[in-house]
């Protein structure tokens, strides 16, 4: 009996020991790490949506310090940069999917594709139909265009010179290659800051497009052809061929691009009264299409 007494004595203390253990045991510490790993799943899921939102929003770009309102020069080789052979047809087909350089490739041979800082064409592109602008319309060498747009520009000069105005082509279609020529010469020239208000990237201009020109007249060109009363009567007629100045003045932040009353882009006479009508710029109108 008495060993039987000591056994529940001994039972009875371990028992109590046990309750004793589990009633002592710290909860806090798992309770605190709970919690934390709860916020950090929701900060992790917040900035992943907000990432994918700004892709795809179109917002408007950072700011730009402002400077001198310039287009850089086409590099020598930017002026006769002519089409290879077999150009590939249009793809018809938009990548939505931002590449390795965070720029989202559009469709090449698209004539309404926006091409800003965040939209590029591929490196390859080169758009089908290019044909050589007679060299009575051509400063500096031999030029291309796509024919639709030729077909356009050559009404636009016709309808200029109506009106008094002799107006020349300095540049016109730029390969990617070109561009990356014209742009690097430019930071070398001026820095890369200066270049990126007044170049786009290679595969990032309009130019690669083969429906946009720099127009002169009577020797101006680029930032010399500003204030004449050609880059005034483009401002005011340019849309009715077609064709849309695409970096206005004052529109730095949403262009991307210092003021170039000389770049004209063409987007075909419909969309050009659209965009006209609408005082969009070109880049928010084909943005929001
Ligand atoms: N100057 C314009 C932005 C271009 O290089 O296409
Ligand atoms: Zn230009």
């Amino acid at each position: 009996m008495a060993d039987t007494g000591a056994r529940k004595r001994t039972r009875a203390r371990s028992a109590r020991t046990v309750g004793e253990r589990r009633e002592a045991f710290n909860w806090q510490p798992v309770f605190i790490a709970s919690v934390v790993a709860v916020i950090l799943s929701i900060v992790v899921l917040v900035t992943v949506a907000a990432d994918g939102a700004s892709r795809g929003s179109g917002n408007p770009l950072p700011a730009v310090p402002a400077g001198p309102a310039t287009e850089p020069a086409t590099a020598p080789a930017a002026a006769g940069a002519s089409p290879s052979p077999t150009a590939p047809p249009a793809r018809p087909t938009p990548s939505p999917t931002p590449n390795a350089d965070g720029a989202i490739v559009v469709a090449c041979g698209d004539i309404l594709a926006p091409l800003d800082k965040q939209h590029r064409l591929p490196a390859d592109c080169e758009p089908p139909d290019l044909v050589q602008l007679p060299a009575e319309i051509s400063a500096g060498g031999a030029q291309y265009l796509r024919r639709e747009a030729l077909d356009a520009l050559l009404e636009l000069f016709d309808a200029a010179r109506l009106d008094g105005y002799s107006l020349a082509v300095n540049s016109s279609y730029r390969s990617y290659a070109t561009q990356a020529q014209t742009y690097s010469s430019w930071v070398q020239l001026y820095g890369q800051e200066y270049a990126d208000r007044t170049s786009a990237r290679p595969g990032h201009s309009e130019h690669q497009l083969g429906t946009t020109v720099d127009v002169g007249a009577r020797g101006l060109f680029l930032e010399n052809f500003s204030g004449t009363p050609e880059a005034a009567w483009l401002e005011a007629n340019a849309w009715k061929f077609g064709f849309i100045v695409s970096y206005q003045a004052g529109k730095e932040q949403v262009t991307g691009y210092a003021y170039e009353p000389w770049h004209i882009r063409y987007v075909g006479r419909d969309v050009a009264a659209e965009v006209h009508r609408s005082g969009l710029t070109l880049r928010e109108y084909l943005l929001k299409r």
